[in-house]
């Protein structure tokens, strides 16, 4: 296994894990049934055929040879898996191939009117991504962008147009279809939070370069790992533990802001899997040190209700000396060596004044390790909210805004 669930701070003893043996066996037993709904991202290398990994290779290639700018459409686990993949390893940004944007997770019309202008000059493709292919956000952005598309190239946007969807169900599903684009499938038994890993992540990232054969492969490996599955129960069990002792907060931390839309990704992994039946911990995120700066005092001080889940790189690709005008004590000293003194103290002043910390350790960042973090995250998730005893696979609050939101657009005038 390659990242590593420390848990000496956390707080929480091996005999009060051992208090959820019988709904763990539960949760374990419906995990590897291979039977229970939406649990098709568990066996990893089943959730893409060889061939349609080739396809998604291939495709991406394609892509890369013909844009500069790909525009990834989709919101929720239909882009936070990409994104926050992408960011970590500093991919899609235009240097090695084309700069990958995300569009239609949010619904500003300043946000798209850049988009439209900087899409001019650009050689440009499209990729929309819905499983249900009727969200509200990502098709309002497609038929925006879809428009610029047809003004720049004619009868030549539906080639430059991929899709990603159902096999058979949606608005999404019959347009491709109808119009050729060319399209990959979610797969049926795997939920929109649980599809990094399949081609609603894969396409994306590897247009954006990313080694997407190395990040299934970190998952692969954790998912048959022992001791892999061991921590993944740990840490879930060690949350359960710490909610019932009135610990209702989770605080997602990182120390390298390339992992700011990780943290997005766990928010929407814990939120929608373990918030329903009035249970579940609430997920937050921080990026210290800048957050140390202001919510630094709440955790150090604040009403005691959370616990914090703290991510460290321990291999550092990049670093730099500190010049010796900066003087004593930073000069000849290294910035990452500045940093880890940052994330020794910061768990220092928080185990003091009695903040449960869980510490996951990640030997370097890279494609790999990505793929192990997903799937630690995944699994555990899945564990603590059947642990919770809620369903981790389904959204009932989501649907219902969802349709809230479509009442409210019908009823516009005009
Ligand atoms: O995890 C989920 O299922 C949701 O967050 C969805 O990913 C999100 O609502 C987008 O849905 P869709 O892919 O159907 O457009």
């Amino acid at each position: 296994m390659g990242i590593r669930l420390d848990l000496t701070t956390c707080g929480i003893t091996q005999g009060q894990r051992n208090t959820f043996t019988d709904n763990l066996n539960d949760a374990l037993a419906k995990l590897d049934s291979g039977k229970e709904a939406f649990t098709g991202w568990v066996d990893v290398p089943g959730i893409v055929t060889s061939e349609e990994m080739n396809d998604i290779e291939k495709t991406a290639e394609e892509i890369r040879a013909k844009c500069d700018l790909f525009i990834a459409i989709g919101i929720g686990g239909s882009y936070l898996g990409a994104q926050s993949v992408m960011d970590a390893l500093f991919a899609g940004d235009g240097e090695n191939g084309p700069e990958v944007v995300f569009a239609g997770c949010n619904i500003s019309g300043a946000y798209h009117k850049k988009l439209l202008e900087k899409m001019d000059g650009r050689d440009c493709c499209l990729c929309v991504i819905s499983k249900s292919g009727t969200t509200t956000e990502p098709l309002a952005a497609f038929s925006i962008l879809k428009e610029k598309m047809e003004e720049k190239y004619g009868d030549e946007a539906a080639s430059r147009t991929y899709a990603i969807t159902d096999k058979e169900k949606g608005r999404l599903r019959e347009e491709a279809d109808e119009l050729g684009y060319k399209s990959f499938v979610v797969p049926d038994d795997i939920g929109g939070r649980y599809s990094v890993l399949s081609p609603v992540g894969l396409l994306p990232l590897a247009v954006a370069g990313v080694d997407i054969r190395a990040l299934t492969k970190g998952a692969v490996d954790l998912m048959s790992d022992e001791a892999g599955k061991e921590a993944e129960v740990d840490y879930a069990l060690t949350r359960v533990a710490l909610s019932m002792s009135g610990k209702w907060i989770e605080v997602f931390e990182y120390f390298h802001p390339e992992l700011h839309f990780f943290g997005e990704w766990l928010k929407q992994l814990f939120g929608e899997s373990e918030g329903k039946e009035g249970k579940g911990i609430f997920p937050a995120s921080l990026m210290f040190s800048r957050d140390l700066h202001s919510m630094g005092q709440f955790i150090q001080q604040g009403k005691p209700m959370l616990f914090e889940t703290v991510i460290i790189i321990d291999e550092r690709n990049d670093d730099l000396m500190i010049p010796e005008s900066a003087g004593a004590p930073l000069a000849g000293k290294s910035i990452e060596q500045i940093n880890d003194c940052a994330i020794k103290g910061v768990i220092a002043a928080h185990t003091k004044a009695g903040v449960p910390v869980i510490k996951v350790h990640v030997p370097v960042m890279d494609a790999y390790n990505m793929g192990q973090l997903i799937y630690f995250f995944e699994t555990s998730c899945a564990i603590s909210a059947y642990v919770m005893g809620v369903c981790p696979f389904d959204q009932p609050g989501v649907e219902a805004y969802k349709q809230e939101m479509r009442d409210e657009i019908a009823r516009i005038d005009g």
